[in-house]
């Protein structure tokens, strides 16, 4: 790796000295209250919130890897090195898919403590507050809803000054933010205000299409807004940063331990007449242990993970088990099903007439090694390193009323506060190193498309089908096709004039046929899966969990991820999945009567 030698301020003081067991012989029991799979970034949630109760005891078990010391999982700017598939991945790959021409696209799953939360873009972003009255309206429950879901947003927040202390008057609104949780949240650190200027200034000079709203995260999110991400101080926050600081992984209570897979839960018996498992079964090594759960298992495994670990222990839908040659215990036909994602559209990138872009250091490794080491210089980190190189402003935008996605399909967002679209600007892009652009990524946060995630094997070890299902609705193309038209509305803003160049691929001729065809063969993944173990309403003829999060039909199971938002939000879905993960917490407090 480039940076081996990178050192960086150990997370937990070291191996050994904390409660972070890397080595199953190390671990002190094989009874827990809770078990807890998956360290990932709800994960990490729930096992920090239950253990407030000291009376309770409670282990996390992930199959990845440390998080400490990986420089790349720190530095904001070496996100572009650890996003590909690498020692921190699963390495997993989609199916075929045929909206998008029979390609199969990589899909990015982090195997490390803390999850996605170690290795995603950061983008901080909630959705509309009808994403969560949608939610609220599924299920019965009203807990779902904006009003009552925001003060798990704010509690899991630390709202952080930018790494350069800019002055943040008009970039943001600080009524809508958390200052006293886990995750630090923060406006970018170093300019690029060449294109920062022009960025605003078209929000002057076209605001009927793209007006400025001062913070996409009030729950109204229409409008073009300054960018906010999970740093603090300039370095990534993480679910394992933030919810396994030290302070919180010293706790007596409170056992992690890595390099352990679960395959399935076992054991199974009786409670309340449902069925129940009490221990969880997994790999360290070549050997297989099993961990038993005397209050609760809680799987908080992903949205790949879970509905895996839940068809691996014959909850599912009866077919496909039986076609596998397992026991089902619970027919549960929604188990893997309504996958929902955000397709995104990388192409609207131009060339432009300033170096002041992200090439001046990724094209240059002369300063690329100073931003580096300017990162690196002090522990108040400066410089360009500071900030995850992903953009400077999100636009959330409506498709025009009389776009033709209107006839293939209804209207699928959640409200009319709530988007079709949202538009990443960034100086930069992805051509030949050294050439200076700008893009305008485009993502449909509104799909009408739904794929899935089940197993195909026995074998509890072997990767599931993963299946987005992109643009298998045609509103998801029109959409996009609505989406390239605004970005080229928005930069004819006469704030690009002489700044911006020709398109890297020139979609100006094409008409829409065309024009569809190639959304087609360039459409690549957000990696924001939901919904393989939806919540539905508690009398609702489908759907893997009930509003309380515990999986249908069964006692003692919950599940706690990104997997139960049911829908996708209009929004990057960790911000989600931390408030989802502290409620979810609370469900289960309250259940047992513990102390908060
Ligand atoms: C490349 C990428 C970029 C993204 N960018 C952004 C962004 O910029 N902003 C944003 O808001 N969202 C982003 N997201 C999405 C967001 O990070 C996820 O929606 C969110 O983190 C999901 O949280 P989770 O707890 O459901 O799952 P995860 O965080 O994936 O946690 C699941 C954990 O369970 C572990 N696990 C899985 N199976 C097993 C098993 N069998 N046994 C034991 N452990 C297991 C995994 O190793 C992992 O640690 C991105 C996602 C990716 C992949
Ligand atoms: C980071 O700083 C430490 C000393 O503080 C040094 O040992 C290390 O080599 C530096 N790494 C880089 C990549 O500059
Ligand atoms: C732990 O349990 C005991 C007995 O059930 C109770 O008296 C005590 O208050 C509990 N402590 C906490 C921290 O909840
Ligand atoms: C993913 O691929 C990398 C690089 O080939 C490898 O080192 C790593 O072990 C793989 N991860 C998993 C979970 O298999
Ligand atoms: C859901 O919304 C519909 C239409 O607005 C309303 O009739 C219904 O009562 C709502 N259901 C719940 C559970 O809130
Ligand atoms: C900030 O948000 C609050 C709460 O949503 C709102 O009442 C207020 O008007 C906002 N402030 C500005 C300046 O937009
Ligand atoms: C629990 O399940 C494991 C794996 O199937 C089995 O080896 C063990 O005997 C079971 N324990 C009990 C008490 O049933
Ligand atoms: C998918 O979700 C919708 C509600 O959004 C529901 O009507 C449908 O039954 C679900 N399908 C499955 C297979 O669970
Ligand atoms: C690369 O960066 C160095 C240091 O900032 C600078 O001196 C040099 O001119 C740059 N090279 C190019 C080709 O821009
Ligand atoms: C599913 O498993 C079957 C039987 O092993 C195999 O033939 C098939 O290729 C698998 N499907 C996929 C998509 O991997
Ligand atoms: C893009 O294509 C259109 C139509 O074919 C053409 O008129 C235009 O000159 C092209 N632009 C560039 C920069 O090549």
């Amino acid at each position: 790796m480039l940076f081996s030698s990178f050192i960086v301020l150990s997370l937990f003081g070291g191996v050994g000295l904390c409660k972070l067991y890397e080595d199953v012989a190390d671990l002190p029991k094989l009874h827990y209250d809770f078990v807890v799979v998956g360290g990932g970034t709800a994960g990490n949630v729930v096992a920090n919130r239950l253990t407030e109760d000291a009376n309770i005891t409670v282990l996390v078990l992930e199959a990845g890897l440390s998080n400490t010391g990986v420089a790349a999982s720190e530095v904001p700017f070496l996100l572009s090195e650890l996003i590909p598939d690498t020692t921190y991945s699963w390495n997993y790959t989609t199916v075929p898919m045929p909206g998008l021409d029979g390609r199969s696209v990589p899909y990015y799953r982090a195997y490390f403590l803390g999850g996605c939360s170690a290795h995603n873009g950061m983008v901080y972003t909630r959705g509309a507050a009808g994403d969560f009255n949608r939610y609220a309206n599924l299920t019965g429950d009203e807990g779902w809803s904006w009003d009552q879901i925001l003060p798990y947003f704010l509690k899991s927040e630390k709202w952080s000054p930018p790494a350069d202390h800019h002055d943040t008057d008009g970039q943001y609104n600080s009524t809508v933010h958390g200052t006293d949780g886990p995750i630090s949240v923060s406006l970018n650190g170093f300019a690029w205000s060449t294109f920062e200027d022009k960025v605003i200034q078209t929000t002057k000079e076209l605001p009927d299409d793209f007006p400025f709203n001062l913070d996409m995260n009030s729950g109204q999110p229409l409008g073009i807004s300054w960018l906010q991400s999970t740093i603090g101080n300039g370095e990534r926050s993480s679910s394992a940063t933030g919810y396994l600081a030290p302070k919180f992984i010293k706790r007596s209570n409170l056992d992690v331990l890595l390099h352990a897979q679960v395959s399935r839960l076992v054991n199974e018996t009786k409670a309340d007449g449902k069925p129940a498992f009490k221990g969880v079964e997994f790999k360290y090594g070549d050997s297989l242990f099993v961990v038993k759960a005397s209050k609760e298992i809680i799987l908080s495994a992903g949205p790949v993970g879970t509905p895996q670990i839940l068809m691996n222990s014959g909850i599912g839908a009866h077919s496909a088990l039986k076609a596998l040659g397992i026991p089902t215990v619970l027919d549960l036909p929604s188990v893997g099903q309504n996958a929902s994602d955000h397709p995104s559209f990388y192409a609207m990138q131009w060339e432009v007439n300033s170096d002041d872009t992200f090439a001046s250091i990724t094209g240059n490794a002369t300063r690329y090694a100073e931003g580096l080491a300017q990162w690196n210089a002090s522990a108040k980190h400066t410089g360009p390193f500071v900030d995850s190189g992903v953009g400077t402003h999100i636009g959330y935008l409506r498709l025009p009323a009389d776009s033709p996605a209107f006839v293939a399909h209804a209207d699928p967002s959640a409200g009319p506060d709530a988007p079709h679209l949202e538009f990443t600007f960034l100086p930069g892009g992805y051509g030949t190193a050294g050439q200076n652009l700008m893009t305008i990524d485009i993502a449909v946060v509104s799909p009408v498309s739904r794929g899935s995630v089940v197993i195909n094997s026995s074998d509890p070890f072997a990767p599931p089908l993963i299946d987005p299902g992109y643009l298998s609705s045609d509103f998801d193309v029109f959409a996009l096709l609505d989406g390239i038209s605004m970005a080229q509305r928005f930069v004819s803003a006469p704030a690009w004039d002489g700044y911006i160049g020709a398109m890297t691929t020139n979609l100006t001729g094409l008409n829409d046929v065309e024009l569809a065809a190639f959304i087609r063969e360039t459409t690549g993944s957000s990696y924001h899966l939901v919904g393989t173990a939806g919540m539905s309403a508690s009398d609702a003829s489908y759907g893997v969990v009930d509003p309380d999060l515990q999986v249908k039909g069964m006692s003692g199971l919950s599940v706690i991820d990104a997997s139960v938002v049911p829908i996708v939000p209009a929004a990057h879905t960790a911000a989600v999945t931390y408030a989802f993960a502290e409620r979810g917490a609370d469900l289960v407090k309250q259940r047992w009567s513990l102390s908060t």
